[in-house]
């Protein structure tokens, strides 16, 4: 087929838009290493409302990738200096990058034509356990089949999502969900209530194979697995909350090494400041915690002593927003890729963004 006659298919022939939200891990139990080296896990995902953009044009050959950051980080004279305003690790703009491996495992199992124009703004930070690199490659995944028309069913969608990480699955999905296998194998789960959560980013960062490897040498993995996992049955059943999910604790938080102190000294300044249940997201190094019902965030964030960056954020019903882009014309036809969004999540998302900006971001 000609690359014309492809777009012509395309819903989205003048590109598509996709909001691709972060995640957090609400609790996250390690088990065994397997035989083909990943490690079983069971996990509660969680949507939050910070996110990244990634805009795709359609383009005659060949992915063409452009990176932007933006801080959407709260505001404040602690990480004012530039020092600490910067935004942490930058991400790789190469073929390494997961969005161009999205996009060129699309166009060959698919068998697309031509070409994309990508340009991703960032705002998740990496390196954080926020599921930023994930978020991105669905995005890249869920556009370019828009872009071509393509109709794929979910099983397609998350098998090709699972060979560009295993926390791809659930970024294509999102919402509420346990994670077994992998991380892969996904079960929608009840959120009983929405809430409200408040993310610090310290300066350090984890690298997730490291932190496998670490768990491994000291045979955590094998520590109370069955009860976890006997756990993680109750919680199907119950409906989640986090503190409910927390049972499952973080496998992460004990193979910290030299890190644990910074680590705990967060969870107590998170705490003090009146979140609840600070904990680890992912293999780190992000920590969050819940805000009560009815205190707003300018309150936790004044309380807070230290300068780790602080992200308010909210939890979501579905893990990405696409906009279709007319031809010369503006964007158009708001979606949901899931139908199922918590209410106020577009309008609080809005209100964050445009905190930011007066902040003076890039
Ligand atoms: O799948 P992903 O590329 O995100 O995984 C990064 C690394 O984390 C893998 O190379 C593997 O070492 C480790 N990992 C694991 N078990 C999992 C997920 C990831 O051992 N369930």
């Amino acid at each position: 087929m000609s690359d014309l006659a492809t777009r012509r298919r395309g819903t989205g022939r003048g590109g598509v838009r996709v909001e691709a939200r972060a995640k957090l891990n609400l609790g996250l139990a390690v088990g065994p290493k397997r035989s083909d080296g990943y490690h079983d896990l069971v996990t509660v995902f969680q949507s939050i409302t910070l996110s990244d953009t990634l805009v795709v044009k359609p383009r005659r050959r060949g992915f063409r990738l452009r990176v932007r950051h933006e801080d959407a980080s709260w505001p404040r004279p602690e990480t004012s200096s530039g020092a600490a305003r910067a935004t942490g690790p930058r991400i790789p703009v190469g073929p390494s990058n997961l969005v161009l491996r999205a996009a060129r495992l699309v166009k060959t199992r698919w068998g697309f034509a031509g070409g994309a124009d990508i340009t991703l703004t960032k705002r998740i930070p990496a390196q954080a356990g926020l599921g930023g690199g994930s978020a991105d490659a669905a995005a890249a995944i869920v556009a370019l089949a828009k872009l071509h028309g393509r109709r794929t069913s979910r099983a397609e969608r998350i098998a090709l999502a699972l060979e560009l990480g295993s926390d791809v699955p659930f970024a294509i999905t999102g919402g509420t969900a346990i994670g077994r296998g992998r991380g892969e194998r996904l079960r929608r789960v009840r959120l009983v209530r929405p809430f409200r959560a408040l993310v610090a980013m310290p300066r350090w960062h984890v690298s997730t194979a490291q932190a496998f490897a670490r768990i491994d040498a000291r045979k955590y993995g094998l520590t109370g697995w069955s009860a976890k996992l006997r756990s993680a049955q109750h919680l199907e059943s119950e409906g989640i909350t986090p503190g409910v999910a927390l049972r499952l604790g973080n496998t992460f938080e004990r193979v910290l090494g030299a890190r644990s102190r910074d680590f705990e000294s967060l969870r107590a300044r998170l705490e003090a400041c009146g979140l609840e249940h600070p904990t680890m997201t992912g293999s780190g190094s992000a920590v969050f915690g819940v805000v009560p019902a009815g205190i707003p965030f300018e309150r936790m964030v004044a309380r807070f002593e230290g300068a780790e960056r602080l992200y308010a954020v909210k939890s979501a019903a579905s893990a990405m927003r696409t906009t279709t882009i007319r031809v010369g014309g503006p964007e158009a036809g708001m979606q949901n890729a899931q139908p199922r969004e918590s209410a106020g999540s577009t309008r609080f998302r809005a209100s964050v963004r445009n905190r930011s900006r007066r902040g003076g971001r890039a």
